[in-house]
């Protein structure tokens, strides 16, 4: 089989399409074809030797994909070749065949396709643990997006309209933000020269809003901290922008603001049975229509380098899926 490898940490454009052997499962595990996969930031920073994991060399990066399962490994029941199924892994999913461990696995709906099926954990399963669980966000509520063209943050802002949030996108760009309104924005706020903070009071008539959803880090987090309302939450999901902010915690005593961590990969394999029921919802939502995620463009595994350096040059819009 072919895979997107990572012979050694550097950059984007040093990963080969390689010919490996077939992978063989282990008792639990299960080999599945991949037929999409969803790039993520982290991609891009796990082959560079930036991100929190460092996997063994050579590895293929990749975390979430949908496709049919091709073999099983002893002990597997439940399955049989060919299921439909979609899975996350920690890397590896930009290869013609995945190994996971049969646990991971999530069967696909009959009328829920493999591409937008690849792209339900990362963005939208975020975004619903960080709005839901986490935020408890609120119909009536005003919800602030940063990043809001990007993939998790796209799928933020059409998670707040659909919770019934008036949701404020915020981006570097005219193109990222028409994009922003046509997902259902209510308003934008270009901060690579508007002023956040300002712009945000501006917009809630001066009271701030109830809920930050922030994926970027960076100068961004703290004036979007500063224009919450009282008792406002702050999401932390990640840190794009490179900088992890350090935060004068009287700005959270003053006006009581709850800062609040989310990490889905961290808090799924404590809550098993939730995620499923939270993946469950979403691929409802998805047959349904109610969710419709904005995959911008697919391409075959041999141009997934174009792919992650979209994301990794900032020029990404909402998700870019591979598909074998
Ligand atoms: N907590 C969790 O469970 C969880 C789950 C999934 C992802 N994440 C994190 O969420 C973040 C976003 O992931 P993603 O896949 O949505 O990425 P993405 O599609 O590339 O979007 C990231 C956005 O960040 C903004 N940005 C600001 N500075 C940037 C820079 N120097 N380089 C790249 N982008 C920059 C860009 O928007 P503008 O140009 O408009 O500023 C971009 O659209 C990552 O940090 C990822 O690790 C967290």
């Amino acid at each position: 089989m072919k895979a997107l490898l990572c012979h050694e940490f550097g950059p984007i454009d040093t990963l080969r399409l390689t010919e490996v052997p077939d992978p063989v499962p282990g008792p639990g595990e299960v080999i599945v074809s991949m037929k999409a996969a969803g790039l993520n930031f982290p991609d891009t920073l796990i082959v560079q030797g930036k991100y929190q994991l460092q996997p063994p060399l050579p590895f293929a990066p990749g975390i979430e994909f949908a496709g049919t399962v091709r073999a099983l490994g002893a002990g597997v029941t439940g399955f049989t070749p060919g299921d439909r199924v979609f899975a996350s892994v920690n890397w590896g999913a930009l290869a013609e065949q995945v190994k996971v461990p049969a646990n991971a696995l999530i069967r696909l709906p009959a009328n829920l396709d493999f591409t937008p099926a690849a792209v339900l954990k990362a963005s939208y399963g975020t975004g619903y643990h960080g709005l839901v669980t986490r935020g408890g966000l609120k119909a009536g509520e005003t919800l602030v997006v940063l990043g809001a063209a990007g993939g998790v943050g796209s799928a933020a802002v059409e998670l707040g309209r659909l919770l019934g949030a008036r949701v404020i996108a915020c981006a570097s760009s005219p193109e990222k933000l028409a994009f922003c309104r046509h997902l259902g924005a209510d308003a934008v706020i270009d901060y690579s020269h508007e002023d956040l903070k300002e712009r945000i009071k501006a917009l809630t008539g001066g009271a701030g809003a109830d809920v930050v959803y922030d994926p970027v880090g960076g100068d961004h987090a703290e004036p979007a901290l500063r224009a919450l309302a009282r008792e406002g939450r702050y999401l932390v999901i990640g840190f794009a922008a490179g900088g992890i902010p350090r935060i004068p915690l009287n700005l959270a005593l003053l006006k009581q603001i709850s800062i609040i961590g989310v990490f889905l990969g961290g808090w799924e394999p404590h809550h098993r049975e939730e995620f499923a029921a939270d993946m469950q919802k979403l691929m409802e939502w998805c047959c349904s229509g109610r969710i419709q995620p904005a995959i911008t463009r697919t391409l075959p595994l041999s141009r997934a380098v174009e792919g992650l350096q979209l994301l990794a040059r900032r020029q990404a819009t909402g998700k870019i899926v591979i598909t074998c």
